[in-house]
């Protein structure tokens, strides 16, 4: 679904992305795992097109999309959930949502609103608050079904659990597995490592800017490198 070959990205005189090749299959949850400022935040956001990119070619679903807008790419079904959930504090919850199905018909959008209060129940509750009242984990809940509403083939999560309690996490990872579940393809970045990996069946592990390993998960979960440098062992 989504190849990724030798792709290269800067800020001015530093290089963040330096030639990584990556792949995500049809149904595949693909975790990316790496050291805070390893690039993992920018190689997300040069797949849905918000970052430029130096060199290298991004293929989705057999076009090449290296140049398309980020508009674009929402439209053919790449979706990104940002990092720090990024949510519109004084809109409500649902007009939050609304704002994700932008490029849905008109006509799909109550039945898309129904499956995403379906999948989080407390967001129907809290349909008509200010998102900006709710609780990180909620929030987090709201930025993800934002993504849901534009009907994602991809979905890429950036740190869908950092500053949450555990019970929280736990939520969140187990939300993200129903996705898969329902087939939706997911590349998930996450510095809970265990978590990431354990959900994965595949993973990359990405050092200053250049995929250092990859394998299935359990394959990484494994590694006593990766133990060593990401799981704390
Ligand atoms: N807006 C920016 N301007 C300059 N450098 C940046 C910017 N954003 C990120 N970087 C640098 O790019 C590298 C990769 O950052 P990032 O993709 O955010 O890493 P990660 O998400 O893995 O923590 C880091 O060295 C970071 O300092
Ligand atoms: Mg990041």
């Amino acid at each position: 679904m989504l190849e990724v070959d030798a792709l290269s990205s800067r800020y001015g005189r530093i290089t963040a992305l330096d030639s990584v090749n990556l792949r995500v299959d049809r149904g595949e949850l693909v975790a990316l795992v790496g050291a805070n400022g390893a690039g993992k935040s920018t190689l997300l956001r040069a797949l849905s097109g918000v970052q430029p990119t130096a060199a290298g070619s991004v293929r989705f679903e057999g076009a090449d999309v290296t140049r398309a807008s980020a508009r674009a790419r929402v439209r053919m079904g790449i979706v990104q959930v940002p990092e720090g959930r990024q949510v519109f504090g004084p809109l409500t919850v649902e007009d939050n949502l609304m704002l994700g199905a932008y490029v849905r018909p008109p006509a799909e959008i109550a039945g898309a609103l129904e499956q995403v209060y379906a999948l989080f129940p407390v967001l129907a509750s809290k349909r008509r608050d200010a998102a900006g009242t709710l609780s990180g984990g909620q929030q987090q809940m709201l930025a993800m079904g934002r993504a849901l509403m534009a009907r994602p083939k991809l979905l890429l999560l950036d740190e869908p659990s950092m500053g949450l309690a555990p019970r929280l996490v736990a939520e969140i990872f187990a939300t993200i597995r129903s996705l898969k579940d329902a087939a939706t393809t997911i590349l998930l970045v996450d510095q809970n490592a265990r978590a990431a990996l354990s959900v994965a069946d595949r993973a990359y592990v990405l050092e200053v800017g250049r995929i250092a390993l990859s394998g299935s998960g359990t394959e990484l979960l494994d590694n006593p490198a990766v133990q060593q440098a990401y799981l704390g062992l």
